[in-house]
């Protein structure tokens, strides 16, 4: 592994501009990728000449941006994809042109990319959520909120562990490393926000194209109990596999470094939540993404350990109603994440707690 700070961030998109912005301003030189059919921001950004961050971010940025994939394995070996889940198998479709052992790709979130990639790399690190908090439009960048804190696992537990001080060193809050990506794919608590505040309050979004605050109008006492009846399985899975999960809230809470009560307090005051207008319709990645790359995953992962998944699949089963997709086809279920043969006992065993997971002196990297 090199040791100069060089980026390469695959997914032009805003979570992606925003963690550009913050490793530029922090020296690191950094090109993006945008794929040739997903230009809708880097072509704005390219149009104004320079990206305009509003926010928690000031100011004007100047990036290379790229559309060959070929410039982004070239300038760096550390690639950070911060793609959507659903668009992960379009750009592994191009990384897998491209021998990778002396890459590290880091997945932002990873909703168990590891599992699905495919491709020959030095390793892979996955994280629940986006460092930053924003939106784009027309090539202006708004950052709402920093984590504080993000989680995060390598799905080799064989590493050198300089390499996790490499890692760590390009994320601009502390990192929690988990046991495993398991762990880490049910600590992205977008998969109990999203999909029911979207699924609860449909008629809503439809009849005001999205005209109202999703969190502090859309998040109501109601749809807060449905939330913590699905929070419920997510923790059972934990138990099973020996990881003390914290609730959505707790997490959220953690990432965020705020102390809300419930779901209903964090909706009505947390200043990166509580004035976020809803998505104009549900053809939307709060239910595209969340649903088939998160829900699926937890629903039949319960399942196989045993635990009444029976909340989980109710609003996976709604949003299929909803929208005539079916997610537990599309997604990130067991045959996808070549995880159907496992048994109960060896699942724990893969994903689940073990003393000793880092061995030091790894020959990779
Ligand atoms: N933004 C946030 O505040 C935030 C917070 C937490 C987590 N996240 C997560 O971080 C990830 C990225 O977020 P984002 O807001 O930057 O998302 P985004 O704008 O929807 O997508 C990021 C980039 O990926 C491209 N893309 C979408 N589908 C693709 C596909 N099939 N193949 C190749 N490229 C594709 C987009 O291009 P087009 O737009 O042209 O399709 C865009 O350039 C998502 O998983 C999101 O859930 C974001």
């Amino acid at each position: 592994m090199d040791m100069q700070p060089t980026v390469s961030i695959v997914g032009a998109g805003p979570a992606g501009f925003a963690l550009a912005a913050g490793l530029q301003s922090h020296g690191t030189s950094v090109l993006l990728y945008s794929h040739p059919t997903h230009l809708r921001h880097a072509n704005h950004v390219k149009r104004n000449g320079h990206l305009k961050a509003s926010g928690l971010m000031q100011g004007f940025t100047h990036f290379p941006i790229t559309t060959d994939m070929a410039e982004a394995v070239a300038f760096s070996q550390i690639l950070i994809l911060t793609v959507p889940s659903t668009g992960q198998e379009t750009v592994l479709q191009e990384l897998r042109k491209f021998p990778l052992q002396q890459h590290a790709i880091i997945a932002i979130p990873g909703n168990l990319f590891s599992l699905i990639a495919n491709v020959d790399v030095g390793c892979i690190f996955e994280t629940n959520l986006s460092p930053y908090s924003c939106r784009m439009e027309e090539g202006g960048l708004t950052v709402l909120g920093k984590k504080e804190l993000v989680f995060i696992a390598a799905l080799q537990r064989d590493l050198n562990p300089t390499i996790h001080e490499t890692v760590a060193s390009l994320f601009p809050m502390q990192l929690k490393w988990c046991s495993s990506v398991v762990e880490v794919c049910l600590s992205n608590v977008n998969g109990i926000f999203h999909p029911l505040m979207m699924l609860m309050n449909a008629g809503r979004v439809e009849n005001t194209l999205g005209d109202f605050f999703l969190y502090s109008e859309g998040l109501t006492p109601s749809v807060a109990n449905a939330m913590v009846a699905v929070d419920h399985v997510r923790i059972k899975i934990g138990e099973a596999l020996g990881f003390r999960l914290r609730s959505a809230v707790e997490i959220s809470n953690e990432c965020y470094g705020q102390g809300f009560g419930g779901f209903v307090d964090l909706a009505q005051n947390s200043p990166p939540h509580n004035k976020l207008k809803a998505p104009s319709s549900l053809e939307n990645r709060n239910i595209s993404e969340d649903v088939p790359d998160l829900l699926v995953f937890w629903c039949q992962l319960a399942e196989k350990l045993g635990i009444d998944a029976s909340p989980i699949r109710a609003v996976i089963t709604l949003a299929e109603m909803a929208t005539g997709v079916d997610y537990f086809e599309t997604g990130r279920n067991m045959r996808r994440l070549h995880l159907e043969h496992l048994s109960r006992a060896e699942l724990i065993e893969r994903f689940g707690i073990i003393q000793e997971r880092m061995v030091i002196n790894s020959s990779r990297l």
